[in-house]
């Protein structure tokens, strides 16, 4: 389904330390210097209250946070991002570029933590009103790789970022099995391509997407 609103919604989505902001960082450059109204965002976060729920989420100290009460709190910033942010924008015809959507939780929470990735994809359809992007693309990165792309210069590792390399082993399989059901939807790209070839890459299906009249068919 696509958003059947003016604008075009992206998702950039992956594991951790895949790159993902840098290439929003670029194609939301491409596309304000040709004019274009773009918005860029992320999850959790995005809103004065997703940004409060990503602190109590992401950071230490919070003390136990069982998975249900973790797949929930993102599942509330996300309500609160898509119909608060995304939508009004795509309905004023922008861009929206997010890093991080609903794969984020079906991987992290429904594969990463073992909630199922049905319930947990319910579970925010329903705290979406079932707001789909019209691209995922996901970068998909070795999990050893990210890590160490992610401490280089000892920045400090999240709650979710610190966990063994088996579970982030998990969440790059579902996303992979995210992108295999629904083709059409993804562009799929190694994040070990050098950063100037995956923007050219990512450009090409966002212009493809553009020329195309908007709202209409699948
Ligand atoms: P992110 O903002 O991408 O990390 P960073 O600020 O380091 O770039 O995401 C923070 C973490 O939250 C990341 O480990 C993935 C996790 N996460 C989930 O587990 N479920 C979700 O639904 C979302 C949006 C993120």
């Amino acid at each position: 389904m696509t958003t059947q609103n003016p604008g075009l919604f992206i998702a950039f989505e992956g594991g951790d330390g895949a790159g993902k902001s840098t290439q929003a960082a670029e194609l939301a450059a491409t596309l304000e210097s040709r004019g274009l109204t773009v918005l860029r965002t992320r999850e959790p976060g995005g809103t004065p209250i997703g940004e409060k729920l990503r602190s109590l989420v992401l950071d230490h100290g919070h003390g136990h946070i069982d998975a249900h009460t973790e797949a929930l709190i993102f599942a509330a910033s996300r309500a609160a991002h898509a119909s608060q942010v995304i939508r009004p924008a795509l309905e004023r015809g922008e861009i929206v570029l997010t890093d991080r959507y609903i794969d984020s939780s079906v991987a992290y929470q429904g594969a990463g933590r073992d909630l199922g990735t049905e319930a947990v994809r319910n579970v925010n359809e329903w705290a979406t009103s079932g707001l789909q992007p019209d691209l995922t693309v996901l970068l998909d990165v070795d999990p050893e790789v990210g890590r160490r792309r992610r401490t280089a210069g000892d920045a400090a590792e999240d709650r979710l970022e610190s966990e063994a390399d088996e579970f982030h082993a998990r969440i790059r399989t579902a996303f992979l099995e995210l992108a295999a059901a629904r083709p059409e939807q993804y562009l799929v790209l190694p994040a070990h391509l050098p950063v100037d070839e995956l923007a050219v890459r990512i450009l090409s299906r966002v212009e493809s997407l553009l020329s195309l009249p908007r709202g209409v068919g699948a």
